[in-house]
Parts: structure tokens; C-alpha cells; sequence
């Protein structure tokens, strides 16, 4: 059984595909962060980000994995656990714009295909999952939510992080990232034909998630 989630930034899909995995008993693979341990590789190896052939060939040589429970994933690169390291704003820009290069989203979407297939099943979140990675899902679901109250969201999160970006500046990155994610050549963000659209921007993530499994005890 396959589940794609997709959407921008801050919907709440890592949050609910974890969610979802634990309750159905699947793998749960966050694509986002192998884009990002693929920019944090790019980023180490000194390479610049708009050498789009150098930085498809450091990608193709990392070694990135994602190891665990839907509760307690973990990403290596080479070996090594980079979890929390790829959280950072500086990861997060670099993986928008490597997201953007056809050879590296090769190599990834090959990646996850593989790892998606070593279980009974997975619930898999990123941007082009129902329309590109697993066109053939049995479930699709696209979430959303408005801007502004993605922006909050994760404005919150980085305060408990203590990190001291203004809701101002969130807001900015959010439109910057939907904007070059959902105008990129290759595989943009996009909903696919069959998808379960869900705007979350009024409901409480427990809301979304009882929606979610309505969804999918109705088509089982
Ligand atoms: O979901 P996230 O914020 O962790 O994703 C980081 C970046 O990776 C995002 O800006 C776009 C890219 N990405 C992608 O292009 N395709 C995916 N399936 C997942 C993420």
C-alpha cells in the first residue's frame, strides 16, 4: 500500500504521514529530508549550488538513508546522522534550490522507489509523491493551508527551537520556497488529478488526521 502526501511548506504533511504510518502499521518516508541531506552534501563538499552537473555528481556519490519508526526517522548521509543538522535555514534554502536540477531529482526519486519497497506498505510525504514518485498510489492526499497560517505555524515551531527568525521573515520564506517549488521545470509541486485535497487552514491537526483515515477506510 502506497500513500502519497504532498503540498508547500508547513501544511502539516510530516506531522500526519508520521500520523498515519503509526496508525496503519507502514514505513514512513519524508522525501523533503532527502533533498535536504542531498543539499547539506552539496553544501560540505564546497561545491557551488548553481553548478548544476558538479552537484548532480556529489548528490549520485551521497550515501542518504532514512532509518527507523515513523516516530523516531532518522537521515544518514555516508554513515553519518544528520537529523538534526538539515533543519536549518540555510539546508532548507539550499534544498528548494537542488530540488530544482532533473539529474538530482533522478537519483532521489530512484532512492525513494527503492526504499519505499522494503516494507508492506509506506506513507510517503514531499511535493511531487502522487504525481511523479508513485503516480499509481492507492491514496493520495494533497494538503494545504493558507500563507499565513503556514508561516505561523512554523514561526512557532522555530520559537520552541529558540531559533529568533520574525513572522515576517517565515512568511517571505514560505512564498519564496512555494514560489521556485511550484514553478520548477521538472516535477513542480502540483496536485495530481486524483488527489484528496485538504485546506487545513481553519481545522486542528486531530481534524485533518480523522479526515485522512475516513478517506482511506472508505476506498479500503
Ligand atoms: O518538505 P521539506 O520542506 O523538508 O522539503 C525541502 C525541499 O525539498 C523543498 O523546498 C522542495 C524539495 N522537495 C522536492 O522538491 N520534492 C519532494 N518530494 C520533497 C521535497
Amino acid at each position: 500500500m502506497i500513500i502519497a502526501v504532498d503540498g508547500p511548506s508547513g501544511a502539516g504533511k510530516s506531522t500526519l504521514g508520521r500520523m498515519l504510518a503509526r496508525e496503519l502499521g507502514l514505513l514512513y518516508l519524508d522525501t523533503g529530508a532527502m533533498y535536504r541531506a542531498a543539499a547539506l552534501a552539496v553544501m560540505r563538499s564546497g561545491v557551488s549550488t548553481r553548478d548544476s552537473a558538479a552537484v548532480a555528481e556529489v548528490v549520485n556519490k551521497a550515501r542518504l538513508n532514512l532509518e527507523g519508526d515513523p516516530d523516531s526517522l532518522r537521515v544518514t548521509l555516508d554513515g553519518e546522522d544528520v537529523s538534526e543538522e538539515i533543519r536549518s535555514e540555510e539546508v532548507s534554502h539550499n534544498a528548494s534550490v537542488i530540488s530544482t536540477i532533473s539529474e538530482v531529482r533522478r537519483s532521489l526519486v530512484a532512492c525513494q522507489r527503492q526504499l519505499a519497497e522494503r516494507g508492506r506498505g509506506a506513507v510517503l510525504d514531499g511535493r511531487d509523491i502522487g504525481t511523479v514518485v508513485f503516480p499509481n498510489a492507492d491514496i493520495k492526499f494533497f494538503l494545504t493551508a493558507q500563507p499565513e497560517a503556514r508561516a505561523n505555524r512554523r514561526y512557532e515551531e522555530d520559537r520552541l527551537r529558540e531559533r529568533d527568525a520574525s513572522f515576517e521573515d517565515t512568511l517571505a520564506d514560505i512564498n519564496q520556497r512555494d514560489r521556485r517549488d511550484s514553478t520548477r521545470a521538472d516535477s513542480p509541486l502540483a496536485i495530481a488529478e486524483d488527489a484528496i485535497v485538504i485546506d487545513s487552514t481553519e481545522l486542528s491537526i486531530d481534524e485533518v488526521f480523522q479526515r485522512m483515515v475516513q478517506e482511506i477506510k472508505e476506498r479500503a
